[in-house]
């Protein structure tokens, strides 16, 4: 993306170029690991541009973020539609950017760059952007897509590796909802991916990498397309996402979102084999991939029932008084509950205890 002679970072969504001055706002991420090849990048290709860097931490997720880079295309003189800014960066800062855009004039477009891997596999499927309020997640927000995203492996080189099993997290919830194919590449190469940062050292692997990122996406936009605006609170990629939101803020921050949706997948499994849904077979297998990517199967948090029974009636408003929660009838397949009770999350969360793992990285060796 990054190669002067490439002409997809330019180009408008309707196609063409803009010879007025374009925002481009940065990861600082970014702008340390790349900002260079930015630079030379635009530079190379003559268009004027202005630069904006934020902090991809959660705390930049501000109505103060929001009303800086306003000003900022204030300054650079924004077009309604032939100049959209241009953010490159993780979820964080193509959220914020986001809906800097679509307060703008009441919405202009935006081309959103992304960078982790769980920006490119989830974030760049997604519909919404967001701030977070008052200490609420994404309590301000809009549901804006943008009409441009690029998407390149090649960023994923420089990110931790702990990030990249945040990203791993998301994939694995796409392939226990749908996607049994993704799910075998994962228990083959998934640990080898994270160890190469989805890039080709031998030729192989960028193929691999290449098609697990992309059925992740196809998955995930299959499933969005028919319900942008989420009219419907039945929705299978809330799989992983029912117990993980309350958990994941107890956590803070010794668990990054996609760690917490692991431990939810698997928690949510175990429900499923109690209730004869799901073979305990399937149940082993999901075990053992989480393993294999250095994500662990099971957390303290996670075998504390009332905790739990707390976490699911804050879903349940969330999901407007209805449990609706996905549960697995087989890797792929998933099903719909409502009548998850108390006594079965405690059984569950018992379960859970049998799987405290000392230290993920080690057992997955
Ligand atoms: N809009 C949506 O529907 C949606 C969906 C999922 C998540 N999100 C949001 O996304 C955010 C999480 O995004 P994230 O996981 O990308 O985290 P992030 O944006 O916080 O990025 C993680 C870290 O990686 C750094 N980074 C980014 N790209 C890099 C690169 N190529 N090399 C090295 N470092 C790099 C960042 O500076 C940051 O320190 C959350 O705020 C979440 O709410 C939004
Ligand atoms: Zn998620």
């Amino acid at each position: 993306m990054l190669d002067p002679a490439n002409p997809e970072l330019l180009t408008l969504p309707g196609g063409g170029r803009s010879t007025a001055t374009r925002l481009v706002v940065l990861d600082h991420s970014i702008d340390e690991l790349y900002g260079d090849r930015v630079r030379a990048y635009f530079d190379a290709n003559s268009v004027p541009v202005e630069y904006l860097t934020l902090p991809g931490l959660e705390e930049s997720k501000s109505i103060e973020n929001v009303l800086k880079i306003v000003s900022r295309l204030n300054d650079v003189g924004t077009n309604r539609l032939s100049s959209p800014p241009i953010a490159i960066g993780g979820g964080v800062l193509t959220d914020v950017v986001g809906l800097a855009a679509s307060l703008y004039r009441r919405g202009i477009p935006y081309v959103r760059v992304t960078t982790t891997l769980l920006a490119q596999v989830d974030v760049s499927v997604a519909a919404k952007t967001g701030i977070n309020y008052e200490g609420y997640r994404n309590r301000l927000g809009t549901y804006s897509p943008p009409p441009r995203t690029l998407i390149d492996r090649m960023f994923l080189a420089t990110v931790p590796r702990h990030q990249l099993r945040n990203g791993m997290g998301e994939i694995l919830k796409m392939a226990l909802i749908k996607d049994p194919r993704l799910f075998a590449l994962l228990e083959r190469h998934g640990a080898d991916l994270i160890e190469t940062r989805f890039q080709d050292p031998d030729g192989t692997l960028g193929a691999v990498a290449s098609e697990v990122i992309g059925r992740a996406i196809a998955g995930m936009a299959e499933e969005l397309e028919p319900n942008l605006w989420e009219k419907n609170l039945r929705r299978s990629v809330d799989y992983g996402h029912s117990f993980s939101p309350l958990v994941e803020m107890r956590a803070l921050p010794e668990l990054l979102h996609g760690e917490a949706v692991t431990l939810d997948c698997v928690f949510s499994a175990v429900l499923a084999v109690r209730r004869g849904l799901l073979d305990p077979a399937d149940l082993d297998r999901i075990v053992a991939v989480t393993r294999r990517l250095t994500l662990r199967p099971s957390h303290p948090l996670f075998c504390d029932a009332d905790l739990l029974r707390e976490a699911l009636a804050d879903t349940v408003r969330h999901r407007d008084g209805q449990q609706n929660l996905p549960i697995l009838t087989g890797i792929g397949r998933v099903c719909f509950l409502n009548d998850v009770g108390d006594a079965e999350i405690a059984a569950a969360a018992a379960v859970m205890e049998t799987m405290l793992d000392t230290d993920p990285v080690s057992a997955a060796r």
